[in-house]
């Protein structure tokens, strides 16, 4: 018998004996069959036709090297003395090669945007659900849960920048526990502030357009170094009074805790402003605060509740 079909057998056997060995060792093919487990019961079949093909195949190739003889005429070019063969292109390679230009097509205008599955939606999906779940369970804790949740999430989320007593590290970003600072007043007075902080688009005019209402004259430095003191002391004192009640109050109130789509509240840091402020960001004196997308409705609400209880003396 040929050397090569007698090795192809041999390493069948072997192939086959070693299979045989796995599965006894897993139990034998009768507990497989008692238990009813199909998995392992199909991939044992599939690793006997496996082996076997695969013998057949390689067999036949290795014959066909061993015996074949060229035929077919040679190309015009040669490369240092080689030379191709001007062979046909084999059909099942030209079938192959326009299938992947189709498949392509198709994948690219119809199989990958439209009903793909893919795991990061898979993944969306469930997380979604579960924050139903959570929402619905939630909805309506009483105020002491939501500080107690907002607290932690605060830990997680926010302390990386508001530091863990959200004091604002030393300046580095806003103190929560005041409503505003006689710089952030100051800041917003000269540069005026846009951050959607009403969710109704309206701006603060800059210190350009702001006038006082009962004298009708422009704001004066002097007289924005007393408004900005007067406001981050939770506007009490006589030092500044006078110009908040001619230039600010108009817009935010004579008690500073704002009017509704005019001017936001600026005397104490409500759930409302901490709820704008997570979902706008807050551009300021300090820098950037970034916008938080992606929280759940129990997760705004527990923020506000902790973030403004700060603040409650
Ligand atoms: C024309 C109406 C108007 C007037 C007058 C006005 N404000 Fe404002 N102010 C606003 C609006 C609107 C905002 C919210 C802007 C935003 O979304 O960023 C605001 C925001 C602020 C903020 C920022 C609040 C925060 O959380 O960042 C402060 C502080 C403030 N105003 C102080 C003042 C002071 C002090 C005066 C008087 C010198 C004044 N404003 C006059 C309309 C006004
Ligand atoms: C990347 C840093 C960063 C993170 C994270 C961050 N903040 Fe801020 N936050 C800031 C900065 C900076 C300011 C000040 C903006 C300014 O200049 O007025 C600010 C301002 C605020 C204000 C407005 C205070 C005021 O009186 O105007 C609130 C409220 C706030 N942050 C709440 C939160 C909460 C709640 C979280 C967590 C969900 C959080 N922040 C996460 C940087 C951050």
């Amino acid at each position: 018998m040929n050397k090569t079909v007698l090795t192809a057998i041999i390493v069948v056997i072997a192939m086959l004996g070693f299979t045989y060995a796995a599965v006894e060792l897993a139990g034998g093919v009768d507990k497989l069959i008692k238990d009813g487990d199909l998995v392992n019961i199909l991939a044992i079949i599939g690793a006997v036709i496996i082996v076997t093909v695969t013998s057949f195949v390689v067999t036949k190739y290795v014959r066909q090297m061993q015996n074949d003889k060229v035929s077919g005429t040679l190309s015009e070019e040669s490369w240092g003395g080689i030379r191709e063969y001007n062979n046909e292109l084999p059909m099942g390679w030209a079938v192959a090669f326009l299938g992947t230009i189709l498949f392509f097509i198709w994948y690219l205008l119809i199989g990958f945007p439209v009903n793909s599955y893919s795991q990061i939606g898979e993944y969306n999906e469930a997380a979604k659900k579960y924050d139903q779940k959570f929402v619905e369970q939630f909805k309506n804790a009483d105020e002491k849960t939501l500080i107690e949740m907002g607290e932690a999430s605060f830990m997680v989320n926010c302390a990386p920048c508001h530091g863990l007593q959200a004091d604002g590290m030393d300046g580095k970003s806003a103190d929560l526990h005041q409503r505003i600072s006689e710089k952030s007043v100051k800041h917003v007075i000269l540069n005026g502030s846009n951050n959607n902080i009403l969710g109704t688009g309206m701006m603060m005019p800059d210190r350009n357009g702001l006038v006082n209402m009962t004298t009708s004259a422009p704001i004066t430095d002097a007289e924005i170094d007393a408004v900005a003191k007067y406001v981050a002391g939770n506007l009490k004192g006589s030092v500044g009074a006078d110009v908040f009640a001619g230039t600010c109050a108009s817009c935010h109130g004579a008690d500073g805790k704002g009017l509704d789509m005019v001017g936001p509240n600026i005397a104490e840091m409500s759930p409302a402003l901490v709820d704008m402020v997570l979902h706008s960001g807050k551009k300021g004196a300090i820098g950037q605060m970034p916008a938080f997308k992606n929280f759940n409705d129990v997760q705004y609400k527990a923020l506000d509740a902790y973030v403004s209880s700060l603040s409650k003396k």
